[in-house]
């Protein structure tokens, strides 16, 4: 096979050769199953570096369009079995949950799920990161990265992280949207850090705080030990419910609005531009902050807007990332994005806290950019969750009872399952359990920690192991509903 590339063209190309390959699959020309050039042999043919052959091959890869077998080479992939967006029937009761003191599960929820990692056989369906890969990768960029730092290992750093990892920071931004310069930019261990710095920096004790309901249920944990006050507004399948939100912003005057805009932990759902920017508006008119967690950027399947931050024009939105859920969550480098006159006051909060985050994990993470590698990684990456997403999705048809319905996430790590109001969720995910089977119990995403019967699926697993443990949960649920 021999590509024409346009050398003098302004689309990249490796951009060129996924086009044109894609083309060749689009009209038949390459089956299902055939071969593709081996890597060598198309760079040798095109007159192209291996590394752009490489990048084109692995766009082609997470766009569900080829497949890698280990040794072999890459494939053309079958055309998709579902069709997933006719299986999404996400229409949760509509009701406003208002939280003057929530419990304190957050904790007994991670620590239960970090130690269900460690027990041999446990399918931990509850986890929030990625399937873990490229590990000999990490071990060649780390030796990389600890050559290039050196003696500055030896050294205290600025509370805001390194430049050149924050001007990588903001170039991936401007990527996806959002204009940013180093100087918006803070880097904090992990994002939760962040989540916790821009709560206690908006936030006082008593202020009411609008969060969307299920939601990320670290956030809970830190509204509760701030004692704020929290409004659940429900989830639809478009994002939260803007009529509602804007009758508890007139009567309840919030300070802040937390939302996870992109792949929304739990649900799995992308808000639209429209959606964005109805919620920006709501914010404006009742001056309340908000604080947008886009902790699974750069996992969608498909294009999404542009962050809410990108539509500010008044410093009300902050902005927070992480390399947790695209990289690994152990090297805890997040980052938040700050403008005006919030900046400096969390810099010195962060300078309270930590004074930096670890030289060798900005120096790692800034190898990863630098190197092209993190793009690599992520394109890996999604090719493996949307074949995950995709068997989780088909298993849930085959053994859950018709009863259930599920969100169909465009990305990310998560789904989520309505159930029936008449099972007893925590007998549920015992007896779950007891079948090393560890799945997240949807009351633990409510505000008031009650919410409706629900449970949070991670699909970060191989197909195998998501078939198993969806048959046992089908077989418990159905065994339930005969018994009530
Ligand atoms: C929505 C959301 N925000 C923030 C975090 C915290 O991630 P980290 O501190 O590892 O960046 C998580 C982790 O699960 C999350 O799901």
């Amino acid at each position: 096979m021999r590509i024409p590339v346009d050398r003098s063209s302004a689309q990249a190309v490796y951009l060129q050769i996924r086009d044109r390959i894609r083309r060749l699959i689009e009209s038949g020309a390459l089956q299902p199953g055939e071969q593709l050039p081996s890597i060598r042999s198309l760079a040798e043919s095109t007159k192209v570096n291996k590394l752009t052959v490489i990048e084109a091959y692995s766009v082609l890869e997470a766009d569900g369009l080829v497949h890698a077998r280990q040794g072999a080479g890459y494939f053309v992939s079958q055309p998709s079995i579902i069709s997933p967006q006719s299986t999404s029937h996400f229409a949760p009761p509509q009701k406003v949950i208002l939280a003057e003191q929530q419990g304190k599960s957050f904790s007994d929820f991670y620590i239960a799920s970090v130690s269900a990692q460690q027990h041999e056989g446990m399918i931990n369906l509850g986890i929030g990161f990625p399937i873990a890969s490229g590990l000999e990768d990490l071990q060649r960029i780390a030796r990389r990265a600890m050559k290039q730092v050196g003696s500055t290992l030896f050294n205290y750093d600025l509370p805001h992280g390194q430049l050149t990892l924050r001007q990588q920071i903001a170039r991936l931004l401007v990527q996806r949207g959002l204009e940013v310069t180093p100087e918006n930019l803070i880097v904090t261990n992990g994002s939760k850090q962040a989540l916790s710095l821009a709560i206690y920096y908006y936030v006082q004790p008593g202020d009411w705080v609008i969060v969307e309901s299920p939601t990320y249920h670290g956030i809970l944990q830190i509204l509760s030990n701030l004692n704020a006050r929290v409004i659940g507004i429900p989830m639809t399948a478009e994002g939260m419910n803007l009529e509602l939100l804007e009758q508890y912003l007139h009567t309840y005057r919030p300070k802040l609005i937390y939302t996870v805009s992109t792949l929304h932990n739990p649900t799995g759902v992308t808000t639209s531009q429209t959606h964005r920017a109805s919620l920006l508006r709501l914010a404006e008119r009742y001056e309340c902050m908000v604080l947008e967690d886009n902790a699974y950027e750069g996992l969608n399947f498909e294009p999404v807007p542009p962050p809410i931050k990108a539509l500010d024009q008044h410093d009300l939105v902050t902005y927070i990332g992480t390399f947790s859920k695209t990289l690994m969550p152990g090297i805890r480098v997040g980052y938040m994005v700050v403008t005006g006159q919030h900046y400096q006051p969390l810099v010195e909060r962060k300078l309270l806290h930590d004074y930096h985050v670890s030289t060798v994990s900005q120096a790692i993470v800034s190898e990863y950019l630098a190197s092209g590698h993190y793009r690599r990684h992520i394109a890996h990456l999604l090719s493996k969750h949307q074949q995950s997403r995709n068997a989780m999705l088909r298993a849930l048809e085959h053994y859950f009872p018709a009863e259930a319905s599920w969100t169909v996430p465009n990305g990310g790590i998560f789904l989520w399952v309505q159930l029936p109001s008449n099972l007893c969720m925590p007998t549920l995910c015992q007896e779950a359990l007891l079948h090393n089977v560890l799945v997240a119990d949807g009351t633990w995403f409510f505000p008031d920690l009650q919410g409706y019967n629900a449970m949070r699926l991670s699909f970060s697993h191989e197909p195998e192991a998501i078939e198993q443990s969806i048959s046992v949960l089908g077989r418990l649920i159905k065994q339930a509903l005969q018994r009530s």
